[in-house]
């Protein structure tokens, strides 16, 4: 019954964001920053939601003339829009193709010119320079044509969605899905966030003068990222800005995309992804013994930290889950365990009902992650537990990676939800909130009604 009611007002939100915003779009008529609207946001916000089959995490983005709601995946360490443009599947009479040599081949890096014998269309033209893109979802790389198009994304002042803003020309990979690439049904391509020249989070910062930083809290439900400056409102009005705490960013000297990738020409970047430094882990106040090699990113780029949208739980190098295993077990050595449920093998599985359940999820020691600039994030039930099984069951939400991960740790999204994560790019530093259910709010409670 109250699941049945919580889908509801989900799909209710949905619908309702939806048609206020096409309803706004008609109140902007000109585009940002021209000197008509000489409105210039601080932020801009997009909802994620989680598609329950995948795990993975989606948004919607408007693109094109006519507008056109696209789903896509969130990679916040990708690198750039990238959206399908098989045929039949994009039609805009705004489409400009980036011609060689012109300035967003330039800001994609791109020196390639390719001619095109299938078209023109969008993603087929002659004379155009394309970019790699990478699936991470897959592990999987395509080259797609660079273009720009008209993109529609709502401002916000931290507690609503506001005004509308345009950007007439933003650039993206037009893309092809011809291999299904395992992204969940409906989805039309990625959107990356990741440390690149042609990711959201840089053009939305250079095209609209916004902060090149962004926050995300993801939920089971419906969550929320913003893109640009806070404050970061949830109802009922609390103020999640002034309780991050922060740790720097780290940036992992050699890419990350998946080995097989390493010869295209993205090879002698760094990573595009979002690295930390965790310095030591603490179950129920007891330090566990981990390899300090493993945290720390070497200089082939190996081992240490990456936060990742893309993984659903977090994945641990072998020696480290066993370590954390060993020591979440000892702690809870007087409940039973139940056999365990994929893909959480190998780690304790409990009677839901044998544990018992708080505020802050499932009733087990807390996990505390010592991050440098001595901070710490704690992990309580509703994130280092996973409910299998129609609820009945409860498992350690860890994964094991094997002995040779690339990442030692891989923070994966369960484990994010219904926290706030910020990704400051310009200042190098990541914020965190730690459980909003401590502060009597979730990921799911952003306004998403149109002021
Ligand atoms: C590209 O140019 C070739 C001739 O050089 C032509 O055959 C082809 O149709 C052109 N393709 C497009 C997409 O215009
Ligand atoms: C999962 O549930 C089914 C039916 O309720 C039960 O037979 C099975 O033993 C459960 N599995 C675990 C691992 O508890
Ligand atoms: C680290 O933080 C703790 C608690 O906030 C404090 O007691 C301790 O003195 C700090 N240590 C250092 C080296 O700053
Ligand atoms: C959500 O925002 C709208 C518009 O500002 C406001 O009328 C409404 O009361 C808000 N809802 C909650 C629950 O705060």
């Amino acid at each position: 019954m109250d699941k049945t009611v919580k889908l509801n007002n989900v799909f209710l939100h949905s619908t309702l964001f939806l048609l206020s915003f096409i309803f706004s779009l008609f109140l902007t008529t000109t585009a940002a920053g021209t000197p008509a609207n000489p409105f210039r946001p601080r932020a801009v916000v997009l909802p994620v939601t989680k598609d329950p089959s995948t795990g993975q995490y989606l948004t919607t983005i408007f693109q094109r003339t006519p507008l056109k709601p696209v789903k896509l995946t969130v990679d916040i360490g990708g690198k750039a829009l990238w959206v399908a443009c098989d045929r039949r599947e994009y039609a805009s009479t705004t489409y400009a193709p980036a011609l060689c040599g012109s300035p967003p081949c330039a800001v994609a890096k791109s020196k390639s010119c390719d001619n095109c014998f299938d078209g023109p269309r969008p993603g087929c033209n002659n004379n155009t320079c394309s970019s790699i893109v990478y699936n991470t979802v897959e592990r999987s790389a395509q080259n797609g044509e660079l273009a720009t198009d008209v993109f529609v994304v709502q401002s916000t002042t931290g507690s609503n969605p506001g005004r509308v803003v345009r950007i007439r020309n933003m650039l993206f990979s037009c893309g092809s899905l011809f291999l299904g690439e395992k992204l969940a049904v409906g989805v039309k391509g990625i959107a990356g966030f990741g440390r690149s020249a042609t990711s959201l989070t840089s053009l939305l910062s250079t095209s609209l003068g916004i902060n090149k930083k962004f926050a995300i809290c993801l939920s089971s439900s419906k969550g929320v990222m913003f893109i640009g400056s806070g404050p970061y409102t949830m109802m009922p009005r609390v103020q999640i800005s002034n309780r991050l705490v922060y740790t720097p960013l780290l940036v992992n000297p050699v890419t990350t995309v998946h080995p097989i990738f390493h010869d295209f020409p993205d090879k002698s970047w760094p990573s595009m992804e979002y690295f930390i430094d965790i310095e030591s882990v603490k179950i129920n106040g007891e330090p566990v013994p981990l390899s300090p090699s493993l945290l720390k990113i070497d200089a082939k780029g190996n081992g240490g930290t990456k936060i990742s949208t893309v993984a659903p739980y977090t994945v641990l190098h072998t020696s480290i889950y066993n370590a954390v295993v060993k020591a979440f077990t000892k702690s809870l050595s007087k409940v039973p365990r139940v056999a365990a449920v994929a893909p959480f093998v190998g780690g304790p599985c409990y009677k839901a009902a044998s544990l018992g359940s708080t505020r802050l999820g499932a009733a087990v020691p807390a996990i505390e992650l010592g991050l440098r600039n001595n901070v710490t994030w704690t992990m309580f039930g509703r994130n280092s537990m996973v409910y299998v099984n129609n609820s009945e069951v409860v498992c350690l939400g860890f994964v094991d990676g094997g002995k040779k991960p690339r990442t030692a740790i891989v923070v994966g999204g369960h484990q994010l939800e219904d926290n706030l994560l910020e990704f400051d790019v310009e200042r190098n530093r990541f914020g965190f909130s730690s459980t909003l259910l401590g502060l009597q709010t979730t990921c799911a409670n952003f306004n998403f009604t149109s002021v």
